[in-house]
């Protein structure tokens, strides 16, 4: 069986980019085709400036949604990062193989070190290796498939060559995966800034819809959308940014494509409307499953000891294995 890995980083409140570029896919097609992994990335979570509590409330909030969200804990293993040891283990060994310059490339370490920079501020070590840490996330469970926003194609490309390096110096250990990604709204962009994406961990969110945004404050933020010179509506993603994100965004809430629907259109404000009303829409059911989920949090912790003793028992012969091929003595039992 096709095995799928794939994780999201408590550093901010999950978005609607998180829900239709990711989280979306992997209630409804992922979590039944396959063997499937979840995971709330939280060390990953720690490799920029942090609130210890803050990623602390952040991490349980998103396991929260993703249960909301439809992943069914009898169907997938939904878990966190830091419980199973096998990620920090292997993560190791791979920076024995991955190189500095490989680390430097990355355009997701470059942007931030860069903003990091800039801000007067010093850029975490972990900033570097996070590429690698990454890998061992998907790695320790022979992990085939990784979907993921095109944003971490990057680091799962990196997460093949170091596989395939490692299997070819040291035996064969890890199964090589590659990257899926979604048909619609790969890449939600920000309502205020519609050329960057809409990002989680942007301080404050005018163009962010957070997943457990009030209907009043979605309506409040696609009404104040920023749209297009001109009043045409229509698609084009390099002449018309704005309104080509809410296109896609009513598409992938809605159903449809984005170029027909801009067909029905004859006024921004109309296109408006129907997009407010379709996120909000989509949203209604997972709000409402994340409100009686917080009002039993015995039950999230429930799932979330049984996911992290189910990953463990999948990661640690592989990591195992890893720790022989590269020649570390194996300790006595
Ligand atoms: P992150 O928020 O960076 O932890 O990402 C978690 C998952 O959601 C990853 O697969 C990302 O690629 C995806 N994702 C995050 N933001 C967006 C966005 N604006 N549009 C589409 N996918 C996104
Ligand atoms: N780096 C990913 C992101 O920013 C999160 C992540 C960490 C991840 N480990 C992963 C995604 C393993 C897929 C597989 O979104």
């Amino acid at each position: 069986m096709t095995r799928i890995f794939s994780g999201v980083k408590p550093t901010g409140h999950l978005t609607l980019g998180n829900y239709l570029g990711a989280v979306r896919r992997w209630a409804e097609v992922d979590q039944h085709r396959a063997d499937a992994l979840f995971c709330i990335v939280d060390l990953h979570a720690l490799t920029v400036d942090h609130d210890p509590a803050r990623v602390l409330r952040l991490s349980r909030q998103a396991a929260t949604l993703l249960l909301a969200s439809g992943l069914d804990p009898e169907v997938c293993t939904v878990f966190v990062q830091s419980h199973v040891d096998e990620h920090a283990r292997l993560s190791y060994l791979l920076e024995c193989v991955a190189t500095d310059g490989e680390m430097r490339r990355m355009i997701q370490y470059k942007e931030k070190a860069a903003r990091e920079r800039a801000r007067g501020g010093s850029v975490r070590l972990s900033l570097l290796t996070y590429p690698v840490l990454m890998a061992a996330d998907i790695l320790a469970y022979g992990a085939d498939e990784v979907p993921v926003g095109d944003d971490q194609t990057q680091h799962v490309e990196l997460t093949r060559d170091v596989a395939v390096r490692f299997n070819q110096r040291y035996g064969h250990t890890f199964v090589v995966p590659r990257a899926t990604r979604p048909e619609v709204a790969a890449r939600v962009m920000n309502l205020q800034e519609p050329t960057s994406k809409m990002g989680k961990s942007d301080d404050v969110g005018p163009g962010v819809v957070y997943l457990l945004d009030e209907p009043d404050a979605v309506r409040r933020k696609v009404a104040r959308a920023v749209t297009d010179s001109g009043t045409e509506v229509a698609y084009d993603r390099e002449e018309r940014p704005g309104i080509s994100n809410l296109l896609e965004i009513l598409a992938a809430c809605a159903g449809g494509d984005p170029e027909e629907l801009s067909g029905g259109y004859t006024s921004y404000g109309a296109l408006k409307k129907d997009t407010a009303d379709a996120v909000v829409e989509l949203l209604r059911p997972v709000q409402e499953r994340h409100k009686e989920l917080c009002a039993d949090p015995a039950e999230v912790e429930r799932v979330l000891r049984d996911g992290a003793a189910r990953a463990r028992e999948t990661a640690r012969p592989t990591v195992d294995a890893a720790y022989r091929a590269i020649g570390l003595l194996p300790a006595a039992d």
